[in-house]
């Protein structure tokens, strides 16, 4: 099935996984008010051999939430992508995996990664089928020692019973069975329908105030963000997919501030000088973005152009998470991010003034899915339904 078919079919089952309360059972009962969450966004490509079904969706968001999936019971999906917090954390820059161990990067959003030709802020993977043995076997994040074992401990929980088989023609756990009904879920957590989208797609010409209007045009002109953070004329998924060296990772290699603030216990801040960090902590570690995948020089310190859809509930910003507020990501690139011998000659200083600077960040704050509540409600329906 390709193009508006496949996408209405896609629809009618997402309908029934965005229903609050969520289905305990596989199948689900319709969406109340019936109206797709896809406003602004092009239609979804679902690979052929992975068909996005009640039943996978049902089992993937049981799969999600479950953190009986790693050794010791603490880790699961959603304890970085956490439902309540826009699928991603707020309180940590990058993210902390099994018992304490730190992974280098910030957890990106999980809602609408559908769309995303390819995924990890380096771009290394392009399957969400393949993608989520990253997460269950890395050490620092799930901390799983082997897929059998993965496997072995699904196979042993008796509330799994029957769900792999009813949702895999009678076939039970494996690993690419894990990965599709895991895909299935993450398909359906689609969150567009933005007021911008009712504004520039829906032809709800007050949608949008006069200042978020005045933030689009310099997000599609001044301010030059649509060079990478596309929008069409028909959707926009505000990415190019394609990859950037903002300066954001050359500073956290090169241009280390002398002081940094560090998260003494959760909340509890303290400015220190840093070579007193250094003395007691592990250096940062290395992370020189694309170039890890292509080795082409000319990709070091680039990441993954983020989409922008949902940004108000997705901070800290940035592959680490450096940058705490919209405002800062505005000044930021005001002031051409941060200079170095491989920055995109698309990042330069742009000269606003405060109040566009204000607009773009008011813009910035129209984009968020009509459907997020709904998403977060229902992914702990599944953990409430699994018992915890
Ligand atoms: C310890 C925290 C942690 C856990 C647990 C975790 N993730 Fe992630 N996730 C991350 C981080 C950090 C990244 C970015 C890593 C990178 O770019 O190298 C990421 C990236 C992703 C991406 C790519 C998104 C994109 O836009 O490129 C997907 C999809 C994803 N995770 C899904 C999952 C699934 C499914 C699970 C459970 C099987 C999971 N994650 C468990 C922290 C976590
Ligand atoms: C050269 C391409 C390019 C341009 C131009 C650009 N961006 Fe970005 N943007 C990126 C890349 C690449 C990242 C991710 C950087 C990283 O992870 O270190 C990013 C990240 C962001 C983020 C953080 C999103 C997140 O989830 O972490 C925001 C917000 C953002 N950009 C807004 C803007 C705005 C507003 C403008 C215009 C003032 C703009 N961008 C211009 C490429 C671009």
């Amino acid at each position: 099935m390709r193009g508006p078919a496949r996408l209405l079919a896609f629809i009618a089952l997402a309908g029934g996984a965005l229903a609050a309360p969520p289905p305990v059972s596989a199948g689900g009962p319709a969406r109340a008010n019936g109206v797709p969450a896809t406003l602004g966004l092009p239609a979804m490509e679902v690979p052929a051999d992975n068909p996005v079904t009640p039943a996978k969706v049902a089992l993937g968001r049981k799969l999600f939430v479950d953190r009986r999936l790693s050794p010791n019971g603490t880790m699961s999906c959603a304890m970085c992508h956490v439902p309540e917090q826009g699928f991603t954390a707020h309180e940590l820059a990058t993210s902390v995996g099994i018992e304490g161990r730190s992974v280098r990067r910030n957890a990106p959003t999980v809602l609408n990664v559908a769309w995303q030709r390819r995924l990890f802020h380096d771009g290394r993977e392009v399957s969400l089928e393949d993608q989520v043995w990253g997460p269950l076997l890395a050490v620092n994040e799930m901390g799983n020692p082997s897929i059998g074992y993965v496997l072995e401990r699904i196979a042993a929980l008796p509330d799994y019973r029957g769900l792999f088989e009813a949702a895999f023609a009678g076939r039970g756990p494996s690993s690419a069975r894990v990965g599709a009904a895991l895909a299935s879920y993450q398909r359906t957590l689609v969150a567009a329908d933005s007021r911008f989208d009712r504004w520039r797609y829906g032809g709800d010409t007050s949608a949008l105030n006069a200042v978020e209007k005045a933030g689009f045009e310099f997000f599609t002109g001044k301010g030059r963000c649509a060079a990478c953070h596309r929008v069409g004329e028909r959707d926009a998924l505000f990415t190019d997919h394609a990859f950037h060296n903002t300066g954001v990772g050359w500073r956290r290699t090169f241009g280390a501030p002398e002081r940094t603030r560090v998260e003494l216990a959760p909340g509890v801040h303290a400015e220190l000088d840093r070579r007193t960090v250094e003395s007691f902590s592990e250096p940062p570690a290395k992370d020189v973005g694309r170039y890890e995948i292509t080795l082409d020089p000319k990709d070091r310190w680039a990441y993954k152009t983020p989409s922008l859809r949902n940004v108000a509930l997705t901070a800290p910003y940035m592959h680490d998470g450096s940058l705490r507020t919209l405002e800062a990501v505005v000044e930021f690139y005001d002031r051409g991010g941060v200079d170095n011998p491989d920055r995109s000659a698309l990042v330069a200083p742009l000269g606003l003034t405060a109040t566009e600077r204000a607009a773009l960040v008011a813009f910035l704050r129209t984009l968020t899915g009509r459907s997020v509540d709904a998403l977060a409600a229902d992914a702990r329906g599944a953990a409430t339904a699994a018992g915890r």
